[in-house]
């Protein structure tokens, strides 16, 4: 038997306040409209942020290939196009709904004007304000701009194809009481994001898009910082097939602080700081989804972000074919490995951490040495009990040369030592360092290197005195710390000690 039906439809003003609460950022809601753009092969997109307090302004222009106003009706729907259905390979979007609720979560009034090759010019919108007043509760789309947007509206270009999306009404992004520097904040914020978000189509001498911003050209951010290769460890890009299809994924790990100036260590960090931009970067169809996640992964219990493994960061591709295996929701920013890929990834991401540890706990220097024979490390951690100690090395040259010296201090010197090991100010240390309070900044290391020089003197004039070659001596101060971070300052060392050198060594 055939049941009747009613129809039921959301009250508009109702269903579109509900959505408001979606939990878009002004820089997220931005991005997804931008992947419009992309989506309609746009290669230029001008943002526009115009302050004028309650009647400020965003619009988004495009050059893409725009919509017919039959299309651009469409469009307006929420819901235009059903989830479930397969989307082009370049498509960035999936629910239909990314357009209006992107809008909607940072003002009230979204209007669209657009124009496709060989059609006119169309232009429809919605108003918050007017879907409230309406009684019925309908969804009345508005044909044409609003007399307040008339202004706006001459940034799409008469000639051409393209699209504009302008959001006014800003309550949410201007709400009561912000101020022009609020606003001149927000728009840090943005192209910061969509320099991360978008940077794949950004790069290149002769990029994809084109992004500005109140005219000025957002330059990409790549987390992997691809142009400072000293120092950076890259796995081979790995693929995995699963059942809704395959992912890419390429592991990395970043370079020590000391082997970047202060300059690329700071531009490497990204928006969020290093350590809340380690883990997974995941794209689809090349943007950003994900800008450093663990992605719950972790054995035995999910990793969480912290201080040691902020140098990994992993490149994770998937297509949009893959959407609801990966839980894709409408901000465009989750995504949740399946079950089929958890194990794989899992495994390369803790090969990736382990090495991020090495790194940062070795400071990644690993120059120019005569083999491949141990560097004599100053401080050794040793651990007891599941405690860890630090110890200063005995056999470290510096140390050794004092405890061999035939004045008998040997005894004198271990106490020295182990008082100094028993009160090492670990924790302080520690909080210094995980709040980022300058400890092992570049500036030091430039103040470490007279340090050295002036440690090197000492220690090779020592190292002459018993017996070793210059060759063999400089080989081996090669190979100590901290001098094997200083090659040139060793292989500079002379043949020849001066009798000057040898006086203020003997000195000292
Ligand atoms: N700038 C644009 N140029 C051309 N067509 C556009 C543009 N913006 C939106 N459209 C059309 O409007 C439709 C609706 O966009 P909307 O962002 O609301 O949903 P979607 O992109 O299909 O999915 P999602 O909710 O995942 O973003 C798109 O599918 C596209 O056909
Ligand atoms: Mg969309």
């Amino acid at each position: 038997m055939t049941r009747s039906s009613r129809s039921a439809p959301p009250k508009a003003s109702a269903m579109l306040e509900s959505l408001r609460g979606l939990g878009y950022s002004t820089e997220a809601a931005i991005a997804d409209t931008i992947d419009n753009s992309v989506a309609a092969s746009a290669s230029k997109v001008d943002v526009i942020f115009h302050w004028a307090q309650k009647s400020s302004y965003v619009a988004i222009i495009d050059n893409g290939h725009g919509m017919s106003s039959g299309a651009l009706e469409s469009a307006m729907r929420l819901g235009n196009l059903n989830p479930i259905q397969n989307r082009g390979s370049s498509d960035l979007g999936r629910f239909g709904l990314g357009m209006k609720t992107a809008a909607f979560s940072q003002g009230r009034r979204l209007t669209v004007a657009s124009r496709a090759s060989g059609s006119e010019f169309a232009c429809f919108g919605w108003d918050l304000e007017v879907l409230a007043a309406a009684p019925d509760g309908g969804w009345h789309l508005l044909e044409g701009p609003d007399d307040n947007s008339l202004g706006a509206m001459s940034l799409l270009q008469s000639t051409g194809t393209g699209t504009l999306v302008l959001w006014e009404l800003l309550d949410r992004l201007v709400p009561p009481g912000s101020h022009q520097q609020d606003f001149l904040d927000t728009i840090d914020r943005v192209e910061r994001h969509l320099a991360m978000v978008f940077h794949r189509y950004l790069e290149g001498s002769r990029p994809r898009l084109r992004i500005m911003i109140n005219g000025k050209l957002v330059q990409p951010w790549n987390p992997f910082n691809a142009s400072v290769s000293a120092g950076h460890w890259s796995s081979p890009v790995e693929q995995l097939n699963a059942e809704h299809g395959s992912s890419v994924v390429r592991c990395h790990v970043l370079p020590h602080r000391d082997r970047l100036t202060k300059v690329e260590y700071d531009a490497a960090a990204g928006i969020a700081g290093w350590n809340a931009q380690q883990g997974f970067y995941v794209y689809r169809n090349e943007r950003l989804l994900v800008a450093g996640s663990w992605l719950g992964l972790g054995n035995p219990k999910p990793w969480v972000k912290d201080e040691i493994h902020r140098l990994a960061r992993i490149q994770l591709d998937i297509s949009n074919a893959a959407d609801a295996a990966w839980k894709i929701d409408i901000r465009k920013s989750i995504a949740k490995p399946p079950h089929g890929v958890r194990q794989k990834l899992t495994l390369l991401a803790e090969d990736t951490r382990r090495r991020a540890r090495a790194v940062y706990a070795h400071r990644g220097q690993v120059f120019r040495r005569p083999s491949e024979e141990p560097v004599f490390e100053a401080w050794e951690s040793v651990v007891n009990s599941g405690v860890t100690r630090y110890r200063i090395n005995r056999q470290h040259p510096a140390v050794r040369s004092v405890l061999d010296s035939p004045l008998s201090l040997e005894a004198d010197v271990d106490t020295m030592l182990k008082l100094l090991e028993s009160t090492i100010p670990v924790q302080r240390i520690w909080l210094d360092t995980v709040e980022d309070r300058g400890v092992s900044e570049r500036g030091q290391v430039e103040g470490d290197q007279e340090e050295a020089r002036q440690l090197l003197q000492v220690l090779y004039q020592s190292l002459l005195r018993q017996r070793y070659s210059p060759e063999r001596a400089r080989e081996r101060l090669l190979r100590t710390e901290p001098f094997q971070r200083f090659p040139h300052l060793v292989e500079a060392l002379p043949d020849q000690v001066s009798s000057q050198t040898e006086e203020s060594s003997e000195n000292s």
